[in-house]
């Protein structure tokens, strides 16, 4: 994955208006966002219900830019094939309710999609610690899942700086994201701890200028 530029931004369509789908993308898309990020859940893993792989499949022909699913579901190996089949570049599911993770990860990578396993706010790096030298992406959650502007939980930030260092210890090659409650008040530190990716809904939806925004939360520069 690149990671020679230094920060990402993945605007999250979960604030979006959903009668409105084509114009969140073309929005991202004009911010110079880099990835779309695509908050599927299930009213089971996670209270609220989104959306499933046909929104995945209807962005797909919209944008080049890169689509990061992220599955708060049961089960995400019974719908990981159809995600695929939708046109993802990367699938993320969550470690707390999969005991055959290794497995999963296979099943993602074997399709040529880069793997990502995310972590809830209660759930320690430990628990992903046989997977780190495996896995392409690591979403480590800084609210608890199920909506968009909560506040970011700054404790989680030490899984962030955790993470960085083991992986400079090893050579690991994932990329840190970090998803919930990024906005220009808390950018800085989500940055400073080691993240790769930010990811954010509300704030760039809220925006008055998204396309500055998604700058702000890159560089912590306005321009
Ligand atoms: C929360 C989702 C997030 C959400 C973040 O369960 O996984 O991706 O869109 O929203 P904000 O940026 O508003 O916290
Ligand atoms: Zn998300």
């Amino acid at each position: 994955m690149d990671r020679s530029r230094q920060h990402l931004v993945a605007p999250s369509i979960l604030s979006a208006d959903f009668a409105r789908i084509a114009d969140a993308v073309a929005l991202i898309e004009k911010s110079r966002g880099d990835w779309v990020h695509l908050d599927v859940m299930d009213g089971t893993f996670v209270p609220n219900i989104t959306f499933g792989p046909k929104m995945v499949a209807d962005i797909r022909p919209l944008t080049k830019l890169p689509l990061d699913v992220h599955l708060m579901i049961e089960h995400p190996d019974r719908i990981i094939p159809a995600f695929v089949k939708a046109g993802a570049d990367h699938i993320t599911f969550h470690v707390e309710n999969n005991v055959h993770v290794h497995r999963i990860v296979s099943q993602i990578q074997d399709t040529g999609l880069k793997a990502g396993i995310s972590i809830v706010p209660s759930t320690p790096v430990s628990a992903i610690g046989e997977l780190l030298d495996t896995v392409d992406i690591i979403l480590v959650m800084t609210v608890n899942p199920g909506w968009g502007g909560q506040e970011l939980i700054p404790k989680c930030l030490e899984k962030v700086r955790l993470l960085d260092s083991l992986r400079r210890e090893n050579n690991y090659h994932f990329l840190i994201s970090v998803d919930g409650g990024v906005n220009r008040d808390t950018a800085q530190a989500v940055r400073e701890a080691g993240t790769d990716v930010l990811i954010s809904g509300s704030s760039f939806f809220a925006a008055a200028d998204p396309p500055r925004e998604v700058t702000l939360f890159r560089t912590g520069k306005e321009v």
